[in-house]
């Protein structure tokens, strides 16, 4: 929630004139999430671009009476390719749960969006040593998901918005225990791309992405710079 119209034309614009003149970042995909009311505006800012549109949330429900809500369909009718399902501001502030959540992913897949599924642990979890436990928990609620249609973002709480992502090493060993839990629960579990977000900087971008295990990042306030979103894109070619 952050900026608004003005903001948005700006930045998207700086962030496609810049992908022009970055040849090498077509290797990559890339997406931007905007708010919901800005996905008409978007589209057509980016129209002919290869880069590719996400939604923040979607309602579980298919369709009908639930005021508020967006369904993945009405996603669908403005490009959207992925959608944020579970990001920790929506379990924090607005309840979600992990049935929640897998609803929300389950319903995103039904209708032709590639959810991302946030994940990870707040600081007291993990200085209680419960980061294991409850990213097992995360996961068994996305049993019977399609793998090759999802991507899990793991994002420890304690390291978004504070300006200081998690340290590499640790990064890689969560990411290789949720790769190891995946056979089982998903289809074509080699398909899911486990990917990092959690102040991901222009600077410690390529350390993190160099890790086997981490597939691509979620970027939020660098996200805001279309110069430092792209330094962290190409971070990862
Ligand atoms: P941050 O946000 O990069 O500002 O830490 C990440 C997120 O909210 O997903």
């Amino acid at each position: 929630m952050n900026g608004g119209r003005t903001e948005v034309v700006s930045l998207l614009n700086g962030i496609r004139l810049g992908l022009d003149e970055k040849q090498r970042l077509e290797a990559i995909e890339i997406g931007v999430c905007p708010p919901f009311v800005y996905l008409d505006q978007t589209e057509k800012l980016l129209a002919g671009s290869s880069l590719k549109i996400a939604a923040q949330d979607l309602s579980p429900e298919l369709d009908g009476p639930f005021t508020g809500d967006i369904s993945g369909s009405m996603l669908r009718d403005f490009s959207c390719t992925f959608v944020l399902v579970g990001h920790s501001e929506r379990r924090l502030l607005h309840g979600e749960n992990d049935l929640l959540v897998a609803a929300k992913a389950k319903m995103a897949q039904k209708v032709g969006l590639q959810p991302v599924v946030c994940i990870g642990e707040s600081l007291e979890q993990k200085k209680k040593g419960e980061t294991e436990d409850l990213i097992s928990c995360q996961l068994q609620a996305l049993r019977g998901l399609e793998g090759d249609k999802l991507a899990i973002a793991y994002e420890p709480i304690w390291a978004i918005g504070t300006g200081q992502s998690a340290p590499p090493g640790q990064v890689q060993d969560i990411h290789a225990q949720i790769r190891g839990q995946l056979p089982g629960l998903v289809t074509n579990a080699d398909a899911v791309r486990i990917i990092y977000g959690g102040s991901l900087q222009p600077e410690g971008a390529r350390d993190l992405f160099s890790m086997p295990d981490v597939d691509g990042g979620l970027v939020g306030g660098a996200s805001l710079n279309a110069q430092d979103f792209l330094l962290i894109c190409g971070a990862a070619v």
